[in-house]
C-alpha cells in the first residue's frame, strides 16, 4: 500500500470482522502499526485462535457470530423474518 493510503486510518477506529483468521490477523496488524486510534476485530473463532490476535493496546477483540447480531428492531439479520 502507498502511503496515501496508510495516512487515510490516521485517528480512525476500524472495524474488522474475521480479524482473528489468517488475512484478517495480519491486515490488523498491519493497521495496528499506522496512526490508527482504535481497532475493533469481531470474530467467533470458529476457525481460528484468540493467540492469533496481534497483541497491542489499540487492538479490542469481541468475540462473536455475525448472524448473532440483531438489528435496532431486535431481529436476526440472517433471519429477517
Ligand atoms: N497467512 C496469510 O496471511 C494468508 C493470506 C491469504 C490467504 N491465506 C489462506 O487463505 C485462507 C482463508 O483465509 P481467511 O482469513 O479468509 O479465513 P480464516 O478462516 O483464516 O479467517 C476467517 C475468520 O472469520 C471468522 N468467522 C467465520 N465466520 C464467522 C462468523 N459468522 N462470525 C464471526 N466470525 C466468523 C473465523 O473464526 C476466522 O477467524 C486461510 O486458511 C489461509 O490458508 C492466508
Amino acid at each position: 500500500m502507498n502511503k496515501e493510503v496508510f495516512r487515510a486510518f490516521d485517528g480512525k477506529t476500524v472495524l474488522v470482522t474475521g480479524g482473528a483468521g489468517a488475512i484478517g490477523s495480519n491486515l490488523v496488524k498491519t493497521l495496528s502499526q499506522l496512526e490508527t486510534k482504535k481497532i475493533i476485530i469481531l470474530d467467533d473463532l470458529s476457525s481460528s485462535y484468540e493467540w492469533n490476535i496481534p497483541i497491542n493496546p489499540k487492538v479490542a477483540f469481541i468475540k462473536v457470530a455475525f448472524w448473532t447480531m440483531k438489528n435496532s428492531n431486535g431481529r436476526s439479520k440472517k433471519n429477517p423474518k
